[in-house]
């Protein structure tokens, strides 16, 4: 079978930066609380009028052009966002429309944290099975407009903030690119981090009622995140690593998904891994959910971070729970 691998990354960010200290005029909170529990310092929000498909969109123009595409070549996407445009179609289609593709196939993830490497792992598996030629997958997120900003949901919207990463996946010679992707679920935590509402099985779907009790706001059991958090990352990178006969000496990079500085730290500390071997960008983003991974994998490749041969190991826990990781010899 042939290999795939990743051939171009983009990221977007939308333009307005908001600090700490601008959320201390909407909530109670400080700057200090904020970077000492998460290591955030500032994120993004979107402007009206920006969904979670338009941040895919900007960030795949770039991915193409940098895997030396166009639009056309594409032949399937994967778009992974807990934060759609609409409550349905997802964003795939809208992303198929805007960027003017063919008739191609769109597929939408929704395991949130992991979303980005579930779509990953779609498109390591069509194109090693000579499915499809080259595969799109896009992580995006519009937190800012699902949050209650106000000192009643200080806890999540301190953390969340806006963003778009893309990857475009292409052939590989065998043993190059995508070597093996990992992916677990425990849905009896699916109530431990998120956002009830709106929901089918209430009668309407959303109501006044639902929305006066805060009910589409995001809410997290943060505690038990983090202590799950901490448990996972490290026992999926140490699969993914027994499942290629390398060990933690083999790792050149871990990409993780940016949840809280402090969890990237405690992976660190759990791998015995230099901190400086797990890459943390999040405090100029916060956590930007399925964006998080491909926004730092792209910021990692334009630092000079990764060379070829490189093997570098994306992680990722979240909401569901679900958690993943990919390994790839770059
Ligand atoms: O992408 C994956 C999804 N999410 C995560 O990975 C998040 C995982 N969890 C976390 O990152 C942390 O649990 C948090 C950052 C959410 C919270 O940190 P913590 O150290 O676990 O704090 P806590 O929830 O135990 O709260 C400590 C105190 C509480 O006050 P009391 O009860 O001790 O008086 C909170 O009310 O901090 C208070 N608090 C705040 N204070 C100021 C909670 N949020 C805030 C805030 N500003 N924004």
């Amino acid at each position: 079978m042939r290999g795939a691998r990743i051939l171009g990354t983009g990221r977007a960010l939308p333009p307005r930066v908001v600090t700490n200290a601008e959320l201390t005029t909407r909530m109670d909170t400080t700057e200090e609380w904020i970077v000492q529990r998460t290591g955030i310092r500032e994120r993004r929000f979107v402007d009206p009028g920006t969904g979670a498909s338009d941040l895919g969109v900007q960030a795949s123009r770039v991915a193409i052009e940098r895997a030396g595409l166009t639009p056309k070549d594409i032949q399937f996407l994967v778009f992974a966002t807990l934060s759609p445009d609409m409550f349905f179609p997802g964003c795939g289609v809208l992303v198929q429309e805007k960027m003017g593709m063919d008739t191609i196939g769109a597929l939408d993830v929704r395991t949130q944290c992991t979303g980005f490497l579930y779509g990953l792992s779609v498109a390591e598996a069509y194109v090693k099975a000579g499915f499809y030629d080259y595969v799109l997958v896009i992580g995006a997120e519009v937190q800012s407009t699902g949050m209650d900003l106000s000192t009643a949901g200080r806890d999540v919207s301190v953390i969340f903030g806006d963003g778009g990463g893309a990857a475009v996946v292409g052939p590989s010679d065998p043993g190059r690119g995508i070597l093996s992707s990992h992916l677990h679920s425990e849905g009896k935590y699916a109530r431990e981090l998120m956002a009830e509402a709106p929901a089918s099985i209430e009668h309407p779907r959303i109501s006044k009622e639902m929305i006066d009790a805060g009910r589409h706001y995001g809410t997290m059991n943060g505690r038990y995140v983090f202590t799950h958090a901490v448990r996972r990352f490290p026992e999926v990178i140490r699969e993914a690593l027994e499942a290629n006969g390398m060990t933690l000496s083999d790792l050149s990079i871990v990409i993780p998904h940016q949840a809280n500085l402090r969890i990237t730290q405690a992976v660190a500390k759990a791998l015995e891994v230099p901190p400086e071997k797990v890459f943390s960008n999040i405090e100029k983003y916060g956590n930007t959910t399925a964006a998080s991974i491909p926004i730092a994998l792209d910021e990692c490749i334009e630092e000079g971070r990764i060379r070829e041969g490189d093997i570098v190991c994306l992680a990722a826990f979240g909401s569901g729970f679900t958690w993943a990781s990919t390994l790839i010899r770059w």
